[in-house]
């Protein structure tokens, strides 16, 4: 017979005690011992003996990870180097990608090209691939296709909705790439709730997300994202795909940012940067400088951050405008930035900095569309409004980043080097970084370099 006894182990730091005690010898919290039965395995008992009196136990079906057979992820090129990056260098077979992004943003003429150059042998294997449109006509798809010059030779397409259909048109031609564009206009038998409703658009690509694992094709689901949040918006697909893309930018401006929020087979919040033109979307390899206003003369209310996106550090603007409110409540304006963050930096700056911005209306924008939500922004943020405030500009070719703390101190944030690298080689003269941030040297590679501890020495700092 098994004997058992009685133990107690402290709840906080896991100590065990063979007796009761109101604190933990160990940690000297009270009252965290808890009461637990320890069953001594003497007589050959415990778990190994379920099996009774005939010895007959089941075979474990735990594995143990190290003896799981698996290979690297085979990946393909898109054939486009930015969306390559994005998908942390390039297709792995049987992943299912959502891309998403406001309508005309050029999901499906991205998609088109990456189709045409993986089914074409321009790069890599020619693959197999069906192209499915739901929103445009065959004609319409081949017209775009022939106007951007993209080589058609392994390019299938198919007008269809009904995910049946679609899935039994792949089965006889069992291609390696599918891209169903877009996934609100698919529909299943098997629900009779409208097409486009959350149940249909959900069980829709849920099969196309089984197609894709038990054949191992590629699929990419093209995805709207409603102005209103979305009650077929692609966010109930989140969880079921492998990556899923978001495109971001001005719909004034030509340039396009693709980013990774989330990505099981790359890092998360990478960016892909796009230039739309006449011949489609074009990938702008060292965008550092688009995001960047351009003006040659230092302008109040500006500031140069050096913000780490995905793995790639990106030079952009942040620029503010303050300005006397006439509203009892003054309004807080953040365009590219998170909103309660921006609120929470501006009573920093009032607490800890002694300057007020209580009576006026405050804007903050991230020039060229990008979002930018890293903390590295905090100190940036900060200098171009007191810039604007003070109506004075910043010393000429200067940069910062930062985080900011509720007590006013500066916080280094990662990759410093590699962000100060980038300053210095798009040939910006000074830097105003956290002290842990900064080289004992006071300098980098030509570029000054001063450290601040608290929001009053970087103030200081701005001039
Ligand atoms: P599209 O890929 O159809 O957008 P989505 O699928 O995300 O809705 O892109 C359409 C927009 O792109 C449209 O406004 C026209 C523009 N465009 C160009 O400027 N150049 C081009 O070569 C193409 C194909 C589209
Ligand atoms: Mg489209």
């Amino acid at each position: 017979m098994a004997k058992s006894r009685t133990s107690y182990v402290c709840s906080e730091c896991g100590a065990g005690s063979t007796k009761w005690q109101g604190q933990c010898a160990e940690c000297g919290a009270w009252n965290t011992l808890v009461e637990f039965v320890v069953e001594s395995v003497a007589n050959g008992g415990g778990p190994a003996r379920r099996g009774g009196w005939a010895g007959k136990v089941d075979p474990p079906r735990v594995t143990a990870l190290k003896d799981v057979q698996h290979s690297e992820d085979a990946r393909v090129s898109t054939g486009i180097g930015e969306f390559d990056r994005v998908l942390g260098g390039g297709l792995v077979e049987g992943a299912v990608v959502l891309v998403g992004g406001d309508p005309g943003i050029g999901k499906s003429t991205l998609l088109l090209q990456a189709l045409a150059q993986m089914s074409s042998a321009s790069s890599g294997p020619a693959l197999s691939s069906l192209y499915v449109t739901g929103e445009e006509s065959l004609a319409q798809v081949a017209g775009r296709a022939a106007r951007l010059g993209l080589p058609l030779d392994g390019l299938n397409a198919l007008a269809e909705t009904g995910v049946e259909r679609i899935l039994e048109q792949a089965v006889a031609l069992r291609p390696r790439l599918i891209v169903a564009d877009s996934v609100q206009t698919l529909w299943t038998d098997q629900l009779t709730a409208a097409p486009g409703s959350v149940s249909q658009v959900r069980e829709s690509a849920a099969r196309l997300v089984r197609y894709a694992k038990e054949t191992g094709a590629a699929v990419f689901l093209v995805g709207h994202v409603t102005k209103e949040g979305g009650i077929a918006g692609p966010r109930v697909l989140e969880h079921m795909v492998d990556a899923v893309l978001y495109f971001e930018g001005d719909s004034g401006s030509r340039f396009r940012v693709l980013r990774a929020f989330k990505n099981r087979f790359g890092a998360v919040n990478e960016l892909g940067v796009f230039a739309m033109g006449d011949k489609g979307l074009k990938e702008v390899p060292n965008p550092s400088a688009i995001f960047l206003s351009g003006g040659s003369i230092q302008q109040p209310g500006s500031c140069v951050m050096v913000t780490r996106e995905g793995t790639r550090p990106l030079l952009v603007e942040v620029q503010a405008l303050v300005d006397a409110s006439p509203l009892s409540n003054p309004r807080r304006v953040a365009v590219g930035l998170e909103g309660n963050r921006m609120a929470m930096l501006l009573a920093v700056l009032h607490r800890h900095g002694g300057v007020g911005v209580g009576d006026q209306d405050v804007f903050v924008n991230v020039v060229g569309g990008i979002r930018v939500q890293e903390t590295a922004a905090d100190l940036p943020v900060l200098l171009a409004v007191l810039s604007s405030l003070r109506d004075r500009p910043l010393a000429d070719k200067t940069i910062a980043f930062g985080e900011v703390g509720l007590s006013g101190e500066i916080r280094p944030v990662p990759n410093g080097e590699e962000r100060l690298k980038e300053a210095a080689t798009h040939g910006f003269k000074r830097a105003i970084v956290a002290k842990a941030n900064a080289p004992k040297a006071g300098s980098y590679k030509g570029m000054q370099v001063v450290p601040v501890e608290r929001l009053g020495d970087a103030l200081e700092a701005a001039g």
